[in-house]
C-alpha cells in the first residue's frame, strides 16, 4: 500500500433538464474548471479522519463517531466504510478536502468530493475501481445526503466532458466542436437539493396534466439543445437556456434574486440565462458572445460570487 494518494474531481453545471431528469427525462450536464482535491494518507492507525477547513470528524474502527455525534461528513464516511467492507480493508486513514466549488449552490460540490474521495481511496489501496464502480459508491453518499438523486452529479464528476445523462449507468458523451464558456452567478442563497426535488415531485403528483405539458415542452427544448451544442451554436444555446428557465419558473424554482440576476444579465447582452441545479436559490448560468469577459467584469461589480468557467473539463483523476 502507498503512504498517500491524491485525486481531484470537477464541479458541474446542468445546462438543460434538472428536475426533469429525476422524472426520467434526459438532461445535459457539463464539467467545469472548478475542482475538489482530496489528499488521503494512511498516517492514522485506528481511525478514519475527514478534515475540511476548520471542520474535522473521526470514526473509530467499529464505525462509531469519535467526539461529536453528528458530522457533516457522515455520508462520506459511510461510503468509505462500504468500500472497506467490500474489499476487506481496515477503515483507517486521514482525508483532507480542499474545494474550489461553492457548496449547496447547484455546482455539484458534494458529488465531486465523494467521487474524488473514492478515487483517492482506490489508488491508496491499489483497488483499481472502474469509473462505474466509483460512481456507484459516490451515489451511495449522494443518496444519504440528498434523498433521491438522479445520479447526474456523481456521473459528471467521474466522467467529465459534456454528457447526456439519462439515469444511472445511462450516459453518452456529446461530441462538440468547442466548449462554450459559461458565466456563473451565485444568487446569495444556499438551499437543500432534497427539499427542491421533493417540491417538484409533489407538484408532478398534484398537477399531473400541467407537469405532463411542461415535460412535453422540455423534450422539444432538449432536442434543440442537443443539436445546438453539437453545432456549437452558442446564441441558440442561450435562447434555449431562457426557455428552460421559464419551465423552472413554472415549477416554482425561481425567486426574486434569481430573476433580478437574469434581468441584469439580459441588460448586459447575454444570449440567455437560466437557473442551474435544484433552484430555490443557488446559481444562474449564462452564455454570451465575445463580450462575455466584459459582462463577467460588470457582474463582479454587483455580485460577490461570479465565475467565468470553462466547460467540458476532465473528470476524476490526479
Ligand atoms: O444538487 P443540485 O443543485 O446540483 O441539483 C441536481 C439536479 C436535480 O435534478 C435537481 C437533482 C438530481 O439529482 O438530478
Amino acid at each position: 500500500m502507498k503512504e498517500s494518494a491524491t485525486a481531484s474531481a470537477p464541479g458541474k453545471v446542468i445546462l438543460f433538464g434538472e428536475h426533469f431528469v429525476v422524472s426520467g427525462f434526459p438532461a445535459i450536464v457539463t464539467a467545469i474548471d472548478k475542482r475538489v482535491k482530496i489528499r488521503l494518507t494512511n498516517s492514522v492507525e485506528n481511525r478514519f479522519v475527514i478534515v475540511s477547513g476548520q471542520v474535522c470528524s473521526a470514526w473509530s474502527l467499529n464505525g462509531q463517531p469519535v467526539g461529536a455525534k453528528h458530522s457533516p461528513f457522515q455520508a462520506l464516511y459511510d461510503m468509505v466504510n462500504a468500500v472497506c467492507r467490500d474489499h476487506g480493508i481496515k477503515c483507517v486513514g486521514r482525508a483532507e478536502i480542499d474545494s474550489e466549488i461553492m457548496g449547496a449552490a447547484g455546482l455539484g460540490s458534494s458529488a465531486a468530493v465523494a467521487v474524488a474521495l473514492v478515487k483517492a481511496f482506490s489508488d491508496l489501496h491499489g483497488l483499481e475501481l472502474t469509473i462505474d464502480k466509483i460512481i456507484q459508491y459516490a451515489m451511495k453518499a449522494e443518496t444519504e445526503f440528498h434523498g433521491r438523486p438522479s445520479g447526474i452529479d456523481p456521473t459528471i464528476a467521474a466522467v467529465g466532458g459534456t454528457i447526456i445523462y439519462h439515469g444511472p449507468g445511462k450516459y453518452m458523451h456529446l461530441a462538440t466542436p468547442a466548449n462554450p464558456k459559461v458565466l456563473i452567478v451565485f444568487s446569495g442563497k444556499k438551499r437543500k437539493t432534497s427539499k427542491m426535488v421533493n417540491h417538484v415531485q409533489q407538484l408532478a403528483r398534484d398537477k399531473p396534466r400541467l407537469f405532463g405539458e411542461l415535460t412535453k415542452i422540455y423534450s422539444i427544448i432538449y432536442r434543440e439543445a442537443f443539436s445546438a451544442i453539437q453545432k456549437y451554436d452558442v446564441e441558440k444555446i442561450g435562447k434555449l437556456f431562457t426557455m428552460n428557465h421559464l419551465l423552472m419558473r413554472a415549477l416554482g424554482l425561481s425567486n426574486e434574486s434569481v430573476e433580478k440576476i437574469i434581468e441584469v444579465l439580459a441588460g448586459l447582452g447575454v444570449y440567455g440565462s437560466k437557473l442551474t441545479g435544484a433552484g430555490g436559490g443557488g446559481c444562474v448560468i449564462a452564455v454570451a458572445g465575445e463580450n462575455i469577459e466584459r459582462i463577467a467584469g460588470e457582474m463582479s461589480k454587483i455580485y460577490p460570487h461570479v465565475w467565468l468557467s470553462q466547460t467540458g473539463c476532465r473528470g476524476v483523476g490526479e
